[in-house]
């Protein structure tokens, strides 16, 4: 589904040349959840901007179910790190925007819409502007959005960083129920490792200066997870071992 092969690319910054991402090579399967995760800095939202065509790689190539990737197309729907909602718009015209070019009846797109904000919560909240919405609530009718578009791959930039605890496991656990029911490929960007574990097939750790993946991590554990099970700890300590928070002394030479 996702071919990503040798990409690199560099930023020119104040005269200087940032070396962003270095060589970086990984396949997503059709109907796999995989998670990116790494330092601030180390180059994810380059390289979701990259497979989801909105910005250029310096070298490699990118390929979406075989084609080359070269702008954005809506098979593949992207959800920012910023919501990117349109201020004027209420909460059903935002959600209704992914849908404007699609040749579908108008019951069915209402339909979609409602399903999608019921989904996630807001369907009573149709009618308001951005500005009256917290920035949890804001989030939430961005992932309505990507949603009503029943798009064939998600790429999300930490989707769930601005919500609660209660909304963010809700949503997590929707989201697996819609990727289960339509096979939606997905490519996640987080910084929260139990989100990781509790989401993904498997796990890319990337390192930075330049950055690039140096570990990939397989969930061998059947879906829906258990947070409190002594296997999703496992991975927990795996992983937080490799970005040496366990509190033990553990060095592996490829951390910089
Ligand atoms: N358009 C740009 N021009 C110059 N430098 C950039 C540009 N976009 C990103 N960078 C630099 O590239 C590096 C990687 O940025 P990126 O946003 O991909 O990181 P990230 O891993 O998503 O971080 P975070 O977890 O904080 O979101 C950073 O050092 C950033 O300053
Ligand atoms: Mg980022």
């Amino acid at each position: 589904m996702i071919d990503v092969q040798r990409v690199s690319k560099s930023f020119l910054s104040n005269g200087m040349t940032a070396h962003v991402l270095d060589d970086v090579t990984f396949h997503v399967k059709k109907g796999e959840i995989v998670t990116l995760l790494g330092h601030s800095g180390c180059g994810k939202s380059t390289l979701l901007n990259i497979i989801g065509g909105f910005i250029q790689a310096d070298e490699g190539v990118v390929k979406l179910q075989e084609n080359e990737v070269e702008r954005p197309t809506r098979n593949c729907m992207m959800l920012f790190q910023q919501q990117n909602l349109l201020p004027w718009r209420n909460v059903f015209n935002n959600v209704a925007l992914g849908l404007e070019n699609e040749s579908i009846s108008k019951k069915e797109k209402y339909n979609r819409i409602m399903d999608a904000l019921t989904l996630v919560g807001l369907e009573q909240h149709v009618q308001q502007f951005p500005r009256e919405l917290s920035g949890g609530m804001q989030q939430r009718v961005a992932i309505a959005r990507a949603f009503a578009m029943d798009p064939k791959l998600i790429l999300m930039d930490e989707p769930f960083a601005a919500l609660d605890t209660f909304n963010r496991y809700r949503l997590q656990d929707e989201l697996l129920t819609i990727q289960t029911r339509k096979k939606t490929t997905m490519l996640l960007v987080t910084h929260d490792i139990d989100e990781a574990v509790y989401l993904s097939d498997r796990i890319l750790i990337m390192r930075s200066n330049p950055g690039k993946i140096y570990k990939e991590i397989t969930i061998s554990l059947s879906k829906p997870r258990d947070r409190s099970h002594a296997d999703f700890q496992y991975y927990r300590k795996q992983i937080l071992d490799e970005f040496q928070f366990s509190g033990q002394k553990y060095e592996p030479e490829y951390l910089i």
